[in-house]
């Protein structure tokens, strides 16, 4: 166990949070009551919430603020009643037609009633926690009502917080760009990955940034290979309307999976800022080797669990597939070479978010009769959850009079720390909404980048990529295992 001294010197680079209003779509939905709001009220627990804050949550269903506040309360935990009342004085309900213009007029009268009160200056964050295909209606009614535009003087300001997906292809994803840029700056608007705000995914960036031992190492020369999994053991849920239309490539691969592989191999921005971070991240992602289409099987696996067409909502002949195996090249002088192999299934063996870099064997062995190939490689895998931490894997003696040398793992967890209370993915990305800091937000280039990467693989799989069965539980199918074996490597199990 760590003691209480762990931390030696320890910098925060958090910045006090900023007065505001902050304005819920959808808030009647389960995301704005299992996530937004426990969030939220987790941010006041901790002081960053800013005292004068407001939260205005919008829906159809009808429920004045009282009522509104009875049903998000069971989802705040943690705290004293006390607190718990404080934080839902500052809660407030706008219910209404999004389709009707006066539902917005009257909102921003709300707004303006509630920041003349507490004095606030009319800094707004507005989250859209809804369906896609509303943004386009509800963005264009914010803004005929005037909720979008800054003052000049740059006095406040005005963020729209957006839940993937960003389009189905690069085609679609454009076209809602475009909608965007019509009434919204880039620097208004923040797409949400909430892989984004994983603590395990932010330390990527710690890890290799404010360290120098892995830097030197860090590249062809060093690294064999890279594998990146985020494998889960739900199914689709409740979600299957959603999900038989979009399937693993376009809900996992094109927002998480390339997230992570870009903050793992992306070049060191010249600071923290959040367009040196995004720019590092869009070379990174040009820089990824185009599937050749050809032979597209030889790189992509795609698959679906068995039982997934009798899930309810699901196309009794569905293809959509829950399992996506594939095998990347990055062309750049750091990565020339080292294959990164992704995966990514719903049904699968068991939970498990990681990224694991693979070493070099060593070139020569002196311990024989034991052959440098027979070493195990040194493995540092950065576990992004839910056993969050990281593990370095390297060849050590066995204690005793004889001469044995194995693999031996460091494991590091964060649940091992003190006073480590976790963290959801959602304060961090609130808490950055309101202060106006993009970096953890995606990018419209990086979406534009990704689904290039991916749209010509989406419109030629069906033909190209026969759709492999699992069975429900396992590691994933034979054919995944294959992508690997077949250049002498393997999978790490779940
Ligand atoms: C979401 C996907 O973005 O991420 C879901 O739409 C998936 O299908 C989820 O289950 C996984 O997130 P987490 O944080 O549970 O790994």
């Amino acid at each position: 166990m760590l003691d209480s001294n762990y931390w030696r010197g320890n910098f925060c680079i958090e910045v006090n949070p900023a007065p505001g209003a902050l304005v819920i779509f959808g808030a009647s939905g389960d995301l704005a009551k299992r996530k937004l709001y426990p969030a939220l009220y987790h941010l006041f627990r901790r002081g960053l919430l800013h005292e004068e804050s407001r939260i205005v949550g919008c829906a159809r269903t009808f429920y004045d603020d009282d009522g509104f506040r009875a049903h998000i309360a069971p989802e705040l935990v943690g705290g004293s009643e006390a607190q718990k009342s404080d934080f839902l004085k500052r809660v407030h309900y706008h219910a209404g037609d999004y389709g009707d213009p006066e539902f917005y007029a009257s909102l921003g009268k709300l707004l303006e009633r509630l920041e003349q009160g507490a004095e606030l200056p009319a800094n707004r964050t507005i989250y859209l926690a809804m369906p896609a295909r509303l943004y386009p209606p509800i963005i264009e009614q914010l803004s005929g009502a005037g909720l979008l535009t800054e003052p000049e003087d740059g006095s406040s300001w005005r963020h729209v917080v957006l839940e993937k997906p960003f389009g189905r292809d690069l085609a679609s994803a454009e076209e809602l760009d475009l909608l965007l840029h019509r009434y919204l700056k880039e620097d208004q608007i923040y797409r949400i990955d909430h892989y984004l705000g994983k603590d395990t995914v932010q330390n990527i960036l710690m890890l290799r940034f404010a360290n120098l031992i892995f830097e030197p190492v860090w590249n062809a020369h060093y690294i064999d290979h890279i594998q990146l999994t985020v494998a889960e053991t739900l199914g689709v849920e409740h979600r299957a309307g959603y999900y038989d239309q979009y399937g693993l490539l376009r809900d996992m691969f094109q927002n998480h999976m390339l997230e992570m592989l870009a903050m793992a191999a992306m070049e060191m921005p010249a600071s923290f800022s959040p367009d040196a971070v995004r720019d590092e991240k869009v070379k990174l992602i040009k820089a990824i080797r185009p599937f050749d289409l050809n032979r597209l099987g030889d790189s992509v696996i795609r698959a679906q669990y068995d039982g997934y067409r009798a899930e309810p909502g699901v196309a009794p002949d569905s293809r959509t597939e829950t399992f996506v195996a594939a095998r990347l090249l990055i062309d750049n002088w750091r990565w020339a070479g080292v294959p990164f192999y992704l995966r990514s299934g719903k049904r699968l063996a068991a939970r498990k978010s990681e990224i694991a870099i693979v070493f070099k064997s060593v070139p020569h062995s002196i311990f024989e009769p034991i052959r440098a190939a027979d070493m195990q490689p040194d493995t540092l895998v950065l576990k992004v959850q839910p056993d969050e931490g990281m593990e370095l894997t390297i060849q050590a003696k066995q204690p005793g009079p004889k001469l044995c040398m194995g693999g031996l793992s460091l494991n590091f967890r964060y649940s091992e720390l003190p006073g480590g209370e976790s963290f959801e993915a959602y304060e961090r990305l609130l808490l950055d909404a309101m202060l106006g800091d993009q970096t953890l937000f995606i990018r419209s280039d990086v979406i534009a980048g990704s689904w290039r990467l991916f749209t010509p693989v989406l419109e030629n799989w069906q033909e190209k990529c026969p759709l492999a069965v699992y069975a429900p539980g396992s590691e994933g199918p034979e054919e995944a295992a294959r992508l690997l074996f077949r250049e002498g490597r393997e999978w790490r199990p779940l």
